[in-house]
């Protein structure tokens, strides 16, 4: 049984050879933004390359799993692309980049067409419509969906057609560094690992998409992948760019709560769409009390803390969590509209859906904060590094919509492959520094050094237990503190990490390099969380308990002399026209 610290014989002669690959667009990531972004990248003549940590479609777009949101109008003819527009910055409390929220109103309905035209097979309305259905805070009825399985649906959809374009990827290949040309500061290349072998290699883009998700790992209890630990944060942070909105977390109102294993499993929106109720310990159909007007198809920042305080309340089940009931609707509804949830209760915790009701609480599932891009072509604040999907941030403001997620993907994939596509016709041939990437390789190698350290793993189980029990759902200064506290001692703990030797398929030395990346994002959120004194969407802050105009900012996170620094930036303020259409 290797023990941290550990040496064997493989490790004496560390290879830092690496094999060259050269691409005209690096695409990081290959969930939904990532697998779109390369479509367009590739339909727009670009040679594009996606490279990926985990298998193809392995990713967290899977977990948006009620539907896609966009005004088609086939179930309310009412919809348009106006109302979602308004919808998305009313919910996102504010903080949207209008000009984003307006591209991708207007876009998602095309996006839904053009994934049936790719495939993808949506239910029906007994008109043969696309059929669409409602979600907390949307106006209308608007998540075009494949039963509960929406987001696997998209995902196998993309899959197709990358392959069937013959689109380069490379698959369990995790990146870890990204290069700027020593010249002009372009974003440049790429250090990666070849997980299968342990092999490094570099990358020589003209331009680079990241698309590699969010970092909803780094709490303990999540709906998020293993996947999901914030690499591309990470390494756009450290190339340079500009994140924003870091403390806007979301936690899902409902995950699964028992048993133990299972905690934090996605309970998808669909449930409370297709008429699920929410009752507490008492029987008491609690959000009659916070929303009783949308009731449990409020805002999702809404619910999960209308749950939360049931929770604290001490009117929680035994488990920790409360019911959620959707056996009105039938045996047969629920097996057509909710298959996954039906099978994944059966197997998972043994109960029938149709029969017996969940139990379920708030669980960490999105980002809202990220990378700040351009709102037209998904450009970070590094040339030539572009950014969509959940890495990115802008369209969701303090709050996401549930299904707004899986039409993001897809209005802004597509815009950042061509984009990317476009740059790389124009960029120079690219350059990196080998003086970079020999420092990139000696920080990659660190964790083979001889002598005893700390153990990755442990420290990831540091990290996740960390932010849930100081920078939760409700949050206020001194726990912030002590999560930066803590964050500050884990860091230090982290110079010291030890992989177990060897290299091929070494997960102890992924962990280690993930944990640098999932402390950088913790620091990230909770100095950003500080530094808002309000109470926002989904960043509630106890001793701040009310929204403040003055806090209309996006407060944004740079590199500054080698560490952390903030500034406040007025959320752009959209032109008459748009701002007639926003109904608070
Ligand atoms: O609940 C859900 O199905 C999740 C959807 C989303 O996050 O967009």
């Amino acid at each position: 049984m290797w023990q941290p610290g550990e040496r064997g014989p493989e490790t004496e002669t560390l290879d830092r050879t690496y094999s060259a690959k050269p691409c005209d667009v690096l695409i990081v990531g290959a969930g939904g933004a990532g697998l779109r972004a390369a479509i367009e990248a590739y339909d727009k003549g670009a040679a594009a390359l996606v490279v990926c940590k985990s298998l193809l479609g392995k990713a967290h777009t899977v977990m948006a799993e009620g539907g896609i949101a966009a005004a088609l109008g086939d179930v309310d003819p009412q919809d348009s692309w106006e109302v979602h527009f308004s919808d998305t910055i009313v919910e996102g409390q504010r903080l949207s980049n209008w000009r984003m929220a307006e591209i991708f109103a207007k876009e998602a309905i095309e996006r839904v067409y053009e994934l049936e035209r790719y495939g993808a097979l949506f239910d029906r309305t007994k008109e043969g419509k696309i059929s669409q259905r409602p979600f907390g805070a949307h106006t209308y009825r608007r998540l075009c969906h494949i039963g509960d399985r929406t987001g696997l649906e998209l995902i196998r959809t993309l899959q197709d057609q990358v392959i069937k374009r013959g689109i380069p990827f490379m698959d369990e290949v995790a990146l870890t560094r990204i290069f700027r040309h020593p010249g002009h500061g372009r974003a440049s290349g790429a250090l990666g690992i070849d997980i299968r072998t342990g092999k490094l290699v570099l990358f020589r883009a003209k331009a680079i998409v990241l698309a590699t998700g969010g970092c909803g790992r780094v709490y303990q209890v999540t709906s998020n992948s293993y996947e999901s630990t914030g690499d591309g944060i990470a390494m756009a942070y450290r190339a340079g760019a500009e994140l924003m909105d870091m403390e806007m977390i979301q936690f899902h109102p409902t995950g699964m709560i028992y048993p133990p294993g299972v905690r934090g499993i996605l309970v998808t929106e669909a449930v409370r769409g297709e008429g699920g109720i929410l009752t507490n310990a008492q029987g008491e159909r609690f959000m009659t009390k916070y929303d009783p007007k949308r009731m449990e198809l409020s805002a999702r920042d809404v619910v999960a803390r209308s749950i939360y305080s049931e929770i604290v309340a001490g009117r929680g089940t035994k488990n920790g969590g409360v019911y959620l009931d959707v056996s009105h609707r039938g045996e047969e509804y629920i097996k057509n509209k909710l298959p996954s949830m039906y099978d994944q209760f059966m197997e998972f915790a043994g109960i029938d859906i149709t029969r017996e009701k969940m139990e379920v609480a708030p669980t960490v599932h999105y980002q809202m904060g990220g990378v700040r891009v351009d709102p037209e072509t998904c450009e970070s604040s590094v040339q030539g590094l572009f950014a969509a999907g959940e890495v990115a941030c802008g369209l969701h403001g303090g709050n996401r919509l549930g299904g707004n997620s899986l039409s993001d993907i897809m209005v802004f994939g597509r815009r950042a492959g061509a984009a990317a596509a476009a740059a790389a016709t124009t960029a120079p041939q690219p350059k990196v520094d080998e003086k970079e990437v020999e420092a990139e390789i000696d920080r990659v190698l660190s964790p083979f050094a001889p002598g005893s350290g700390e153990n990755p793993l442990q420290l990831k189980e540091q990290i996740a237990r960390n932010m849930w029990e100081h920078v939760g759902i409700v949050r206020e200064e001194e726990s912030l503190q002590a999560g930066l506290e803590e964050v500050g001692r884990m860091s230090e703990a982290a110079r010291e990490m030890r992989a177990r030797p060897g290299r091929t398929y070494n997960q102890s030395w992924l962990d280690a390099l993930q944990v640098w990346d999932m402390l950088l994002g913790c620091e990230a959120i909770i100095r950003s969380a500080l530094e808002r004194k309000e109470s926002r969407g989904a960043h509630t802050r106890s001793d701040y308990p009310a929204k403040d105009p003055k806090w209309l900012v996006n407060i944004v996170t740079v590199m500054k002399d080698g560490a952390m620094a903030h500034f406040l930036t007025p959320v752009p303020r959209p032109p008459p026209e748009l701002e007639a259409l926003i109904k608070e």
